[in-house]
């Protein structure tokens, strides 16, 4: 395989099958991990970034471009922005790694961090006060706001939903982690179409209100809002599960252990909510899952038992032979 460009490398037809995954049927991991930068939202950058183009409102070299990210999106976007010729400004928080903070400078982009946290505890009204000062004072400026805009949704209908459906006959169930729900609208808005009977389940952590829940505290980045994204009002999933970050934590430990993958955090409350709908399975049922990223990026957080001890509250112990008590 010869490519030209790094974005050539987004590896779209790459499942695995967990052989048995769920009392004995197969589960297919659609894994978006390995692609360059190293999950799904590259995908998603290279959607929101031409969508632009497409409506006249960016021209290389002119055009700043602004975004509110604290992981994926953040790197993948510096690194889009870099081969397209944008200068790209990423508004993120004190949570933020020193590694995505650092990966994304090194591909050009200017990284402010909100240190101050707001009247509810958290970054996201600074950050937004901060978007709000960079828009007034950059006139050539567009803020991509992916919580609000369609292109997220519709990039993952043509591209992730079509990935999917070029790979089965016939589906039964998709299982997708929701953050601003983006992949989650995309797909199952492309998958219903060809799939009349298929049932989406959006994946969630407890503590999320996106589609109803009690806000509370989450530790876990990637899925989970504490604003209802705009865009969510389209994502009309079947189910709803919610994961505790425990057993979100032991999920991915025992992925690793029995299916021999680092996966990453929003993966291990996909795989916990599988476990938790496995009794409705019938046998002979297709059942396609998301792996948004891998786990060597949560090595200091869900991976670290002295992180999940501090940061993850649980009613009774972990239940995985690689257990974070050890
Ligand atoms: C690891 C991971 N999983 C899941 C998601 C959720 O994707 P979406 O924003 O399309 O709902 C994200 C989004 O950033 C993510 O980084």
């Amino acid at each position: 395989m010869i490519v030209e460009s790094p974005l050539d490398l987004i590896f779209r037809n790459l499942f695995y099958r967990l052989k048995g995954y769920a009392d004995g049927i197969d589960v297919f991991l659609k894994l978006e991990g390995f692609n360059v930068t190293g999950s799904i939202k590259v995908k998603t950058a290279i959607g929101l970034i031409e969508d632009l183009e497409r409506r006249g409102l960016a021209k290389p070299h002119e055009t700043v471009i602004i975004e509110s990210s604290s992981g994926n999106l953040g790197i993948a976007l510096s690194m889009v922005c870099a081969i397209k010729g944008y200068k790209f400004i990423c508004v993120t928080d004190a949570n933020a790694t020193r590694a995505n903070i650092r990966g994304m400078q090194l591909y050009g982009a200017e990284v402010l961090v909100v240190e101050e946290r707001d009247t509810s505890g958290g970054f996201l009204e600074n950050r937004f006060k901060t978007i709000d000062d960079l828009l007034a004072t950059h006139p050539n400026s567009v803020w991509l706001n992916q919580y609000d805009n369609l292109a997220n949704k519709n990039i993952h209908a043509a591209q992730t939903g079509n990935e999917i459906a070029n790979e089965f006959e016939r589906i039964d169930w998709i299982f997708i982690g929701a953050g601003t729900t983006g992949t989650l609208g995309g797909v199952s808005e492309r998958l219903r179409d060809l799939f009349p009977t298929i049932k989406v389940v959006a994946v969630e952590p407890t503590g999320s209100v996106t589609f109803g829940g009690q806000a509370g505290k989450r530790n876990i980045p990637g899925i989970g809002t504490s604003m209802k994204p705009k865009i969510a009002e389209l994502a009309c999933p079947d189910r709803v599960v919610a994961v505790e970050e425990a057993r979100t934590v032991e999920a991915c430990l025992s992925f690793v252990e029995n299916y021999h993958l680092m996966v990453g955090g929003s993966t291990g409350a996909v795989l916990a909510a599988i476990d938790q709908l496995t009794p409705e399975f019938a046998p002979g049922e297709t059942i396609v899952a998301i792996s948004a990223d891998l786990g060597e990026k949560y090595m200091d957080t869900v991976y670290d038992p002295d992180w999940v001890r501090q940061h993850v509250t649980r009613k009774e112990p972990l239940r995985t032979k690689a257990n974070t008590e050890t």
